[in-house]
């Protein structure tokens, strides 16, 4: 589960030595082994054994441009949501047919920019279905669906239920149909996206089943997308789902259900967090260690700024010493360099124990970490060192202090 082995009392990633890392680029830096994001994209392929399958990295968990080129050189298409997202896409290689675009909310403007990059649209409200339709009559859209089951695993990585913003619901999609005829739109995919984290299996068949349903009423469809939510185990002792159990199954449906449409559609699955959460460690260094007696507090250089998953979602991320793997576990908070009270990695967890200028590895940040950072408290973003095939390459240099305030003075 956590790629990372001890040899001669050393943490390596794949052959790389982590202090060699530390050592040569400094911290707090993102690592990426490309190596574990292949694995996760073929077993995926793997898992789902049907002859027109299409997996679209969800480039949100993670948009750097090296993961973004090989996933392009594996296959990969794309799940985009904003035109940045697409410009680095195009910039990586990536064609406007490999990319499908969600809309969360865009203004006209970007709609019309998407348009312009020949990109296909994905959308989920009779609004922007109503003004798509104005602006591009007879235009081909993929239509995401809102199946209102509600699943994920918290309550902010929920895309789909009843109240939620996203995809049309169940009981708009006659009114999603009128708009379609009025302006001849040409639907030609039908889409789902539940949330993040899914562990319901009965929960996801459900939403599959609904999708389906609602599919079958459209007549000129060439795929369906089931979108991501693939389920990434982050605790020691987390369950895991059996994707080639569930693979099967829904197979099994799918195939059934092309059967009865009259034609092979496209498969396609959308899965960001799946594809490089587990790619991913951030390295951090101890510079103040804080014993009272009522806490062992380990102080590190980075920050929610960097990751704030924990922060956000009380996500749980894995950390071990670097310097110390054999040591005694020890029970601290590690605290991150920002000025709240709110910005711990960990509480109360079992460490190996900590000095000052130890290197501590925070697992698992392969996915919505580096993506999702900001430079609050005006501290600057972290590196990204990118290992390929157990050789280590810089992809995105820390942005130094000198060039990050020189946006206030040049
Ligand atoms: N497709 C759509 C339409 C989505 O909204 C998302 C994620 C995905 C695919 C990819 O989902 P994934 O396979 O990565 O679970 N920042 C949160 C996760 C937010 C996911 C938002 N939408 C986290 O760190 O847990």
């Amino acid at each position: 589960m956590y790629p990372l082995h001890i040899t001669n009392n050393e943490y390596f990633f794949g052959d790389v030595k982590l202090l060699d890392i530390a050592k040569s680029f400094g911290t707090p830096t993102y690592v990426y082994d490309l190596d574990i994001v292949g694995e996760q994209y073929d077993s995926i392929k793997k898992s789902f054994d049907w002859p027109k399958l299409r997996i679209c990295y969800a480039m949100k968990a993670n948009s750097n441009i090296d993961i973004l080129k090989f996933l392009k050189s594996k296959g990969s298409s794309i799940d985009a949501v904003s035109y940045g997202d697409i410009l680095v896409a195009l910039k990586a290689g990536f064609t406007p047919e490999d990319i499908i675009y969600t809309t969360n909310n865009a203004s006209d403007e970007e709609i019309e920019l998407v348009v312009k990059s020949n990109v296909l649209i994905n959308i989920g409200d009779l609004s922007r279905l109503e003004k798509f339709g104005q602006k591009h009559p007879e235009s081909k859209v993929c239509l995401r669906i809102n199946t209102e089951v509600e699943s994920g695993e918290n309550d902010l990585v929920k895309t789909a239920g009843k109240e939620s913003q996203f995809g049309i619901l169940l009981e708009d999609v006659d009114a999603a149909k009128n708009i379609i005829e009025k302006y001849h739109l040409n639907i030609i995919g039908i889409h789902e996206h539940t949330g993040s984290g899914l562990y319901d299996t009965d929960d996801m068949f459900e939403s599959i089943n609904r999708t389906l349903n609602v599919a079958k009423k459209f007549e000129n469809l060439e795929f369906v997308d089931f979108g991501g939510g693939f389920k990434v185990p982050y605790k020691p002792d987390e369950h895991t789902i059996d994707y080639n159990k569930f693979g099967k199954k829904l197979i099994e449906i799918f195939d059934k259900f092309c059967k009865d449409y009259g034609k092979t559609l496209e498969l396609l699955f959308e899965p960001g967090k799946y594809m490089v959460a587990q790619s991913g460690i951030l390295l951090v260094e101890v510079n103040t260690i804080r014993k009272t007696p009522h806490k062992n507090y380990a102080g590190v250089n980075s920050g929610f700024s960097q990751l704030i998953r924990p922060l956000l979602y009380g996500a749980y991320h894995h950390i071990v010493n670097c310097n110390n793997p054999n040591g005694i576990k020890t029970k601290y908070d590690i605290a991150g360099n920002i000025c709240e009270g709110g910005d711990l990695f960990a509480k109360e967890r079992m460490i190996e124990e900590i000095r000052e200028g130890d290197i501590l590895i925070i697992q698992n940040a392969g996915a919505y970490c580096y993506s999702m950072a900001s430079v609050y408290n005006n501290r600057p973003l972290p590196g990204e060192i990118i290992i390929i095939k157990n050789k280590v390459k810089i992809s995105t240099e820390r942005l130094s202090f000198e060039k990050y305030v020189h946006k206030y003075f040049d």
